[in-house]
């Protein structure tokens, strides 16, 4: 085929990363690995699709959707975004910026609960050529028909498969609930407001040099959580969830705090700082004064 490239952002999530391995074997397309902000320009006549995490699930990074998707599209190349770490925290604009493939989960921001379903988005015109690798028989146009051959049904609907998480299903639904009423945008205004916060009150708390920030400052280019490298980041990850701050530690020393701005208020922004204020201290005593600065680019 004359498209027989993969653009794959190279700090993707490693599941994207072998489902586009898994696609290249099967169509014989090859897989280029590009930094997620320079994927607008590496799509060429080759790139058949390229794919993009909306936000970096290391550093919290938030990627130019808009100008990503017009640039691959003006290289006739198609884009599938990975929302996992957008979808509930920050306006998305999927219908708006002609967004082609987006995925994502609704365990984290939309809060669904452990393994709560996934979602998937396909641009309308594109439904009627959206061919799903995994048909069922609940992606079927007549699914209780059981037919011997199949027959895909219209629009998003084909990208089911078969019986559903009903348990599922339901938890997600009264998650979904407490959206009623509520705008994205004000979500991602708190969002931003915390994650400030946070920030504030670690190079307050934490004597300076302890923590280096890796999510950027520009709220442009900044997701929902706050990414912070530290020494023994493991052990001191442990020591935060012990003491019910509960948040990720990412090889190789990335402390990471997600910010659900509907469950999550300042208070615990400030007690989160301060409690990795006290970890450190213990581990380190005598370690110098707190300042700003503590916190890095
Ligand atoms: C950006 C991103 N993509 C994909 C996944 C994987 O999703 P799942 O395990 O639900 O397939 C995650 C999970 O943390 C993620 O952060």
């Amino acid at each position: 085929p004359a498209r027989d490239e993969i653009l794959v952002d190279a700090e993707t999530f490693p599941t994207d990363g072998y489902i586009a391995e898994s696609a290249a074997r099967m169509t014989g397309c090859r897989i280029r690995a590009v930094p997620a902000a320079e994927i607008g320009a590496a799509c060429g006549p080759r790139t058949a699709v390229a794919l993009v995490n909306h936000v970096d699930y290391r550093t919290g990074r938030l990627h130019d959707l808009p100008g990503t998707t017009a640039a691959a599209h003006a290289a006739g190349a198609l884009v599938v975004w990975d929302l996992c770490h957008s979808a509930g925290a920050l306006p998305v604009g999927l219908d708006a910026h002609g967004v082609d493939l987006a995925v994502g989960c609704t365990y984290k921001y939309l809060n669904g609960g452990p393994g709560s379903p996934a979602f998937l988005y396909v641009r309308r015109d594109l439904q009627p050529r959206f061919d799903s690798p995994l048909p069922g028989w609940n992606s079927h146009a007549d699914p209780f028909g059981m037919a011997p051959s199949y027959a895909p049904a219209d629009g998003a609907v084909r990208g089911r498969v078969g019986t559903p998480d009903i348990l599922s299903m339901l938890a997600l639904e009264a998650a979904l609930e407490v959206w009623d009423g509520v705008a994205v945008e004000d979500v991602r205004a708190k969002s931003l407001a915390l994650t400030d916060f946070f920030l504030e009150c670690v190079a307050a708390y934490v004597p300076r040099g302890r923590v280096e920030c890796v999510t950027p400052a520009a709220h442009a280019e900044r997701g929902s959580q706050v990414a912070l490298r530290c020494e023994d980041a493991e052990e001191v990850m442990r020591e935060l969830i012990a003491r019910g701050v509960v948040g990720d530690f990412r090889r190789p020393d990335v402390l990471r705090f997600g910010f659900t701005p509907l469950y999550v208020g300042y208070a615990d922004a400030e007690r989160a700082a301060r409690v990795l204020a006290d970890v450190l201290a213990e581990r380190h005593p005598g370690g110098g004064p707190p300042g700003a600065g503590g916190t890095g680019g």
